[in-house]
C-alpha cells in the first residue's frame, strides 16, 4: 500500500482530457472519463488515475476527500489575455451598442488607444493591483493558468513596465502566467501613417530588450516559453510587417503567436502557420483554404466567441468546420477591456456551445488540453493525467456537460493547485 499526500475518491464522473498531442477531430468528443474516478497526488503531481475501487487497492492517505455525486476536471488554461492595463473603456461600450464599429473607434484614436493612455500613466504597482483582482476573479472561475500581453505600452519603457507586472503577477499569484510581447498590438499615436519606422523600433530596440528580460526573469527559470504576437490587421499590422515581426521574434528566441482575421482577411493564417506559430487566434474571417491548411499544420487556433458575443456579432469563428477540419482547436477568454471584458471560462464554453455548434465535450477539452498546448505547457498542465501538476477543480454537478450548459452562474466548488486546496 502506498502512502500519499491527497486521494480525491468516488467521483461521479472523474473527465481527465488526457493527450499527450493537440486532440483534433472526433478526439475532441472523448474527455477521457472515468465513472466513480479518483486521483491520488504526491508533492504537487498527479501519481495515479483510476476507478476508485482500482486506485483505493493500492493507495491510501491522511488526507482522502470524497467527492461523490461531483465532477472532477483539470482545472482551466486560458492562452490568450490583456489582463495588464489601466482605465476603463465604458463610454466606448456605450459608443458601440449606439452603432460604432470597433475598428472605427480605434481610427479615431480611441479603443486600445484609449488604454493606452491610461497605462502610460499608471505605474507597476499600480498595474499589478488591478490585475491581482482580475486573476482572483478568473481563479474562482476555475483558471489556474493564464497567457497575459503587454501591448498597452506601445513604447520602450511602457512596454518593460508591462513585463515587470506580469513577472510580479507571476511571483505574487497562485495563477500559474505565461508572458507574451505584444508592441505590434497598435500604431501609437506618436507614429501614426509611420507603420515601417515603428515596427523598426519594435526590431531594434523594444525587442532586443524584452528577450535580455525574459533571459533574467523567473519565467525563464521556470520553463515557462515567452511569445510575441502581433496584431495581424486592417488599421493595425499589415502582411509585411507580420513577417518582420515574426521573423527578429524569431531570432531572439521567442514563439510566435498572432492575432489574425477578426475582422479582415489579409492573409495572416496562412502566413503564421508557414511560419510556425505556436497558436493562430480569432480567425473569425478564415477562408475555407486556409482552414485545411491549419488542419494540417501544428499550431493551435485559438478562437474567441466572447469577442463576437461582446461586440453584439453573430458572425462567429467556424470553429465546427475547423474541429470537422482535423484543427487543433482551443477556446480562450481574450479577456481585455475593450472587444472582451469576460474572464470566465466556462463562459466562453456556454457561447462557443450555442453559436459555434461546439458539443460540450468538444468545449471542455478546447478550454483545457488543447489550451495547454497552444502554450507549450502541455507536458505540466491541461490533464489530469500521471506526472503532471495536480491543478483541478471539483465542479458542483455530477454531469461535466453542466459546465457548458448553464450559464451566468459558477459551478467550481473546489480547486486544488499542486495538489492544495485554494479556493
Ligand atoms: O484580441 N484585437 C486586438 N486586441 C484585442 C483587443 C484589445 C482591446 O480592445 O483593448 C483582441 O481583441
Ligand atoms: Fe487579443
Amino acid at each position: 500500500m502506498q502512502q500519499v499526500e491527497l486521494l480525491i475518491v468516488h467521483a461521479a464522473q472523474l473527465v481527465t482530457c488526457a493527450s499527450s498531442v493537440p486532440k483534433r477531430g472526433t478526439a475532441m468528443r472523448d474527455v477521457g472519463l472515468i465513472v466513480d474516478g479518483a486521483v491520488a497526488v504526491q508533492d504537487g503531481r498527479i501519481v495515479a488515475v483510476d476507478t476508485t475501487d482500482a486506485l483505493i487497492a493500492n493507495y491510501e492517505s491522511d488526507h482522502t476527500i470524497d467527492v461523490s455525486g461531483k465532477v472532477v476536471c483539470p482545472s482551466f488554461v486560458d492562452p490568450h489575455t490583456h489582463l495588464v492595463y489601466a482605465g476603463k473603456r465604458l463610454d466606448e461600450f456605450e459608443q458601440r451598442i449606439q452603432g460604432t464599429a470597433y475598428l472605427d473607434i480605434l481610427k479615431a484614436g480611441g479603443g486600445i488607444l484609449s488604454t493606452v493612455h491610461a497605462t502610460r500613466a499608471a505605474s507597476v504597482d499600480e498595474l499589478v493591483e488591478s490585475a491581482l483582482k482580475r486573476l482572483d476573479i478568473m481563479l474562482k472561475h476555475g483558471t489556474t493558468t493564464v497567457e497575459i500581453k503587454t501591448g498597452y505600452g506601445l513604447d520602450t519603457e511602457t512596454e518593460m513596465r508591462m513585463l515587470q507586472a506580469i513577472e510580479r503577477l507571476h511571483q505574487e499569484h497562485r495563477i500559474d502566467i505565461v508572458p507574451t510581447f505584444l508592441a505590434a498590438h497598435a500604431i501609437p499615436p506618436e507614429y501614426r501613417g509611420q507603420l515601417l519606422d515603428y515596427v523598426e523600433l519594435i526590431v531594434t530596440e523594444m525587442l532586443p530588450m524584452a528577450a535580455e528580460w525574459y533571459q533574467n526573469s523567473t519565467f525563464k527559470r521556470d520553463g515557462i516559453p515567452f511569445f510575441i504576437d502581433i496584431f495581424c490587421e486592417e488599421g493595425a499590422f499589415d502582411i509585411e510587417a507580420t513577417r518582420k515581426i515574426f521573423d527578429a521574434g524569431r531570432q531572439y528566441g521567442l514563439e510566435l503567436k498572432a492575432h489574425v482575421d477578426e475582422f479582415v482577411n489579409l492573409g495572416g493564417a496562412r502566413l503564421s502557420s508557414e511560419m510556425g506559430a505556436t497558436s493562430i487566434d480569432h480567425l473569425d474571417h478564415t477562408s475555407d483554404e486556409e482552414i485545411v491548411l491549419l488542419g494540417q499544420s501544428d499550431s493551435v487556433a485559438v478562437v474567441i466567441p466572447a469577442v463576437n458575443f461582446n461586440l453584439g456579432s453573430c458572425h462567429f469563428a467556424p470553429a465546427r468546420q475547423m474541429i470537422d477540419a482535423n484543427v487543433a482547436l482551443a477556446l480562450t477568454t481574450d479577456a481585455n477591456p475593450g472587444s472582451a471584458p469576460c474572464y470566465s471560462m466556462p463562459m466562453v464554453m456556454a457561447i462557443a456551445c450555442r453559436y459555434q455548434k461546439l458539443l460540450p465535450a468538444e468545449t471542455l477539452n478546447a478550454s483545457t488540453i488543447n489550451a495547454a498546448h497552444a502554450l507549450r505547457l502541455a507536458g505540466q498542465v491541461g490533464s489530469i493525467e500521471i506526472g503532471k501538476r495536480a491543478d483541478l477543480l471539483i465542479m458542483d454537478t455530477g454531469d461535466y456537460r453542466d459546465i457548458a450548459y448553464q450559464f451566468g452562474i459558477n459551478l467550481v466548488q473546489a480547486i486544488f493547485k499542486d495538489g492544495k486546496q485554494i479556493v
